[in-house]
């Protein structure tokens, strides 16, 4: 093989579980299963196409940086994150939910300046000074629904699903930031010179994913 193997960084959790069956369909498989493993780099059904599995947060970094040409992330993180660097073609129409602003039941109006708690630190500031309210970012790392119970924040930034997260802790959504789904993005660099092999998975995928909306 003359050239380097292409490198997709998908992200472990709730998201890994629905791209393989994608890939799969792509003509991508793992040659092992990375459940049983504790390898981070995996060969795969292709010669040419090795998998990292690695932190959602994690992914946007690997492909601005070029260490790995393909990347599957929510939206949110790529929000969070930035986008410099890399392209974003395709949305894998998977883990839907919403990104959202939530406080305690009836909560008040807060006056002055909110207390934000939230992982998404970058986007609820803009969020926020968008809408020309000043806020107190505290940043936290998960269970960001138990801030405005314990006297931490006014309001949280955090993804919402069904909402019974939100509903078991007492708080309720306010305002919807974005939608999110879970979307391929392409180290810029590398859709230059890998445009071939790139756009070739990049159809493969996008056909597996109006498939899998055909059902
Ligand atoms: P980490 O555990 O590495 O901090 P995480 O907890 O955000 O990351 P996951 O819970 O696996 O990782 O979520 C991965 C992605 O799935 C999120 O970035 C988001 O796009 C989406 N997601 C998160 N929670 C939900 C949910 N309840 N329903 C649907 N999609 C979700
Ligand atoms: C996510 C998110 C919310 C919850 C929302 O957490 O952070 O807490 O899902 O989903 P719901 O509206 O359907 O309740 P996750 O389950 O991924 O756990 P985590 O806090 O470990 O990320």
């Amino acid at each position: 093989m003359s050239q380097k193997p292409l490198t997709i960084a998908l992200s472990k959790g709730r998201i890994l579980k629905e791209t393989l069956p994608l890939l799969k369909q792509a003509g991508i498989e793992l040659l092992e299963d990375p459940d049983a493993s504790r390898k981070l780099i995996f060969d795969t059904t292709r010669d040419d196409v090795k998998i990292i599995i690695i932190r959602a947060t994690d992914v946007p970094p690997y492909v601005q940086h070029g260490a790995a040409d393909i990347g599957v992330a929510g939206k949110d993180v790529l929000m969070e994150h930035g986008a410099d660097g890399v392209f974003e073609p395709l949305d894998l129409d998977i883990a839907r939910c919403k990104l959202m602003v939530a406080a305690l039941n009836d909560a008040p109006e807060v006056g002055s300046r909110l207390r934000v708690a939230t992982k998404f630190v970058n986007v609820a500031k803009a969020y926020f000074a968008q809408q020309g309210k000043q806020a107190e970012v505290i940043k936290l790392y998960g269970a960001m629904e138990l801030a405005p119970l314990v006297g931490l924040a006014d309001r949280i930034v955090d993804i919402v699903d069904t909402g019974n997260t939100l509903r078991a802790n007492g708080l309720e959504p306010t305002e919807l930031i974005a939608h999110i789904s879970t979307r391929v993005i392409v180290n810029r660099a590398s859709m230059k010179t890998r445009h071939g092999d790139i756009q070739a998975i990049l159809d493969k995928l996008a056909e597996a994913v109006e498939s899998r909306k055909a059902q």
